[in-house]
This record gives C-alpha cells, sequence and structure tokens, in this order.
C-alpha cells in the first residue's frame, strides 16, 4: 500500500473528553485524546487503517508480544502555532528508526509514508487536544506489537500498529540530580539498545527505582563492558559543554539515535560550535566538573526535551552544575527549538510537518 491508497476510515467519538480535560495540569502519558489509529499486518501486508475511539482492545492471552516482548514503540510531538496550525516535528526520522526497531525484532516494516500519513491523520482529528501553553505539545505513541496467538518462540505472522494520542506538559520541571550507572547495564554491543523495544524499558525499571530510592532523579548508563564511558540518560540521550565543545557519545548498538540528539547537533553545528561525537568517559566529565570546564549537561529526547542535569554524583561525591538557566548553550537551544516548533521562527531545515 502507499500513501496514494491510504485509506483512513475514521469513527468520531460520540463522547468527547475534551472539554472535561484540565489542561492547566497534564501528567505525561496519563490523559489520552478522543481517538486512536488501528491497522492490522497480516498477509504480507498492512490493512485496516482506522481512526476509532480511543478505549480498550480485546486481544488474545497468548499474543507473543506479552510472553517475548515482540513489541517496540516510538515517541515524537505535535506543536499548535499561534495561528493554529499544527505541525509534527519530524516524523519521517521517527518512521526511518521504526523500521531498525521492526528489523530487529522481526516485524514487518511500515512504510515511512504511512507511518507519516496516519500520524498527521491522527493529529488532525485531534488538533483541538494540541495544548497551547508554553512547553506543552502533544505526544505522539506510535507503537507495534505480534498478535499471533502462539507459544513458539518466533516471530509472529500478524501485528498491529496502533498510535496513542497525549497532550502533556514539561516531563521534568526541575535540575535532575544524576548518578553514573556503574553496575547495571541498559545495552551491550550486539544486542537491541539501538532500537526502541519495550523490554529496553522494563529492563531499566529496576536501577531507575534503587537509584530513585537513592535520591536520584536519573542515571546515565555506562558502557556494558567496562563502566567507564557515558552511554544516555534514563530514556533520552546526554549531551555536555565540556571545555567550549559539544560533546556527546557517538552512536552504536547500545545508544539511541536520539532526533533530538541530531537535532541539537545540527543547531550546534549550524552556529559554528564544535562538536565531537565520540566515547565520552566518566572520568572526563567528573574532571570537568572538578575544573570547571564542565559548563552545561543535559539530556535530549522528546519526552525529556532539553532537561539540564543540576548535579552529577560519582563515587560518593555530587558534583554540582551552574544554575540552569544560566547556562548560555542549552539555554539558546531550547529557545531557538521551540521557535521553531510553535512557528515563531523560520523553520530552515524542513523540521515541521504541518497536518491538515
Ligand atoms: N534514548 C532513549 C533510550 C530514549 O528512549 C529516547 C526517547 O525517545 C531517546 C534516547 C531520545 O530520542 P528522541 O530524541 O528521538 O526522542
Ligand atoms: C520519548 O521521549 O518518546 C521516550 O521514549 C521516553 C518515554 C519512554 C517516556
Amino acid at each position: 500500500m502507499t500513501t496514494d491508497t491510504l485509506d483512513i476510515k475514521i469513527t468520531q467519538t460520540q463522547n468527547s473528553r475534551l472539554q472535561q480535560t484540565d489542561f492547566a495540569n497534564l501528567p505525561f502519558g496519563k490523559i489520552f485524546t478522543d481517538h486512536m489509529l488501528v491497522a492490522d499486518y497480516a498477509d504480507g501486508e498492512w490493512k485496516n487503517f482506522e481512526i476509532v475511539p480511543y478505549g480498550d482492545i480485546a486481544l488474545s492471552p497468548a499474543i507473543s508480544s506479552l510472553h517475548y516482548g515482540q513489541a517496540f514503540f516510538e515517541g515524537l510531538k505535535a506543536y499548535k502555532h499561534a495561528d493554529g496550525k499544527v505541525s509534527v516535528f519530524r516524523p519521517e526520522k521517527n518512521g526511518a528508526r521504526f523500521n531498525k526497531s521492526a528489523e530487529r525484532l522481526c516485524m514487518p516494516e511500515l512504510p515511512v509514508d504511512l507511518f507519516v500519513n496516519s500520524i498527521a491523520a491522527l493529529v488532525d482529528v485531534e488538533r483541538d487536544w494540541a495544548p497551547t501553553q508554553a512547553g506543552h505539545s502533544l505526544y505522539i505513541r506510535p507503537f507495534m506489537f505480534a498478535t499471533d496467538p502462539y507459544l513458539g518462540v518466533t516471530p509472529s505472522k500478524t501485528y498491529k500498529f496502533m498510535v496513542l494520542t497525549c497532550p502533556v506538559g514539561p516531563y521534568f520541571t526541575k535540575p535532575l540530580r544524576v548518578k553514573f550507572e556503574t553496575h547495571y547495564t541498559r545495552a551491550a554491543e550486539g544486542g537491541f539498545g539501538y532500537a526502541k523495544a519495550a523490554g529496553n524499558y522494563g529492563g531499566s525499571m529496576l536501577p531507575f527505582k534503587k537509584a530513585a530510592d537513592e535520591g536520584f532523579d536519573q542515571i546515565i548508563w555506562t558502557d556494558a563492558k567496562e563502566h567507564l564511558y557515558a552511554e544516555e540518560m534514563g530514556a533520552a540521550n546526554v549531551m555536555f559543554v565540556l571545555d567550549g565543545k559539544l560533546v556527546t557519545p557517538s552512536t552504536r548498538d547500545t545508544i539511541l539515535d536520539g532526533i533530538t540528539r541530531d537535532t541539537v547537533l545540527t543547531l550546534a553545528r549550524d552556529w559554528g560550535m564544535p562538536v565531537e561525537e565520540r566515547r565520552v568517559s566518566i572520568a572526563e566529565i567528573v574532571e570537568g566538573a572538578k575544573s570547571g570546564k564542565l559548563t552545561d549537561a543535559f539530556g535530549a529526547g522528546t519526552a525529556a526535551t532539553i532537561a539540564p542535569v543540576g548535579a552529577i554524583h560519582h563515587e560518593g561525591t555530587d558534583y554540582t552544575l551552574s544554575e540552569p538557566t544560566t547556562r548560555e548553550f542549552s539555554q539558546k537551544v531550547l529557545k531557538t527549538l521551540d521557535a521553531i516548533r510553535y512557528g515563531a521562527a523560520e523553520d530552515t531545515h524542513g523540521w515541521n510537518h504541518l497536518v491538515g
């Protein structure tokens, strides 16, 4: 099926929850819009693209996504502009990454134009749900899961593709106290850390819980082999400004190739800032924090946006960084990104996909 033949059946809800929704209080991922998109994969093709009222779905208890984790997701956002237009940020990048995850988990690819157009159609139906307050957006959660009712450990022959949307506010509301995680591992070489596999997130919950119990807001994952190099921060990429350079771990099979990360690197290069994508050691970050050469540190992700690190803990010591509002680089990134996404600045890279 190509875009030209993508025919989405739309069934409007009779009971919109829009008027009852408190837009001044939007916890991440708890409030869903009125509709969702559903499509099926069977007999080697994608079909039955439908936008239906949001609600529960019936499934066999034997589906292999529940037993063996043949499931993955994406995350992206739509923004409402001052003139009422609504745009989705870089959806074709998520579409390409969607297919990398699909390939790693032996699941069928979804042509990027079908991915983008499915999302655009749903966001268009839900455009009144896109919040208007600063820092708010419509979070979009596409996902795919195996639906064969079969307990054999082999790839399913049938799948569902679905998209949910949630109006959201900021994911983090204060600078983060983080630690380098040197015991647990998020991903190892040859594994699937580069995919947005559901299992990567299930496996992160115990390390997060333990870190939270110790008073940390997030962890910086380190490499599986030696635990000497930074990889990612929670469910976001990690970036540092060290000695005037933007430094971030280079992508590899243990690291999710983040779209926010790519966006920040592109802006930095536009501004003539030196950029280094390479292995980043704990030792140099701690050294930079001690010497004052580490002037910025933040997580970069769709949900996280640009999440400033307030303090980095390592081996019994907290290294406190400067007050986030005084940090030149991440403040400029945040301001520039917001201006582009909310349509207040020229979108020179063509990142906004307008819907409707
Ligand atoms: N790393 C992980 C593990 C993530 O879950 C995310 C969130 O999507 C990111 C990085 C950031 O990626 P993106 O900027 O594409 O949202
Ligand atoms: C996203 O930023 O979309 C993520 O994947 C983070 C999510 C797991 C909360």
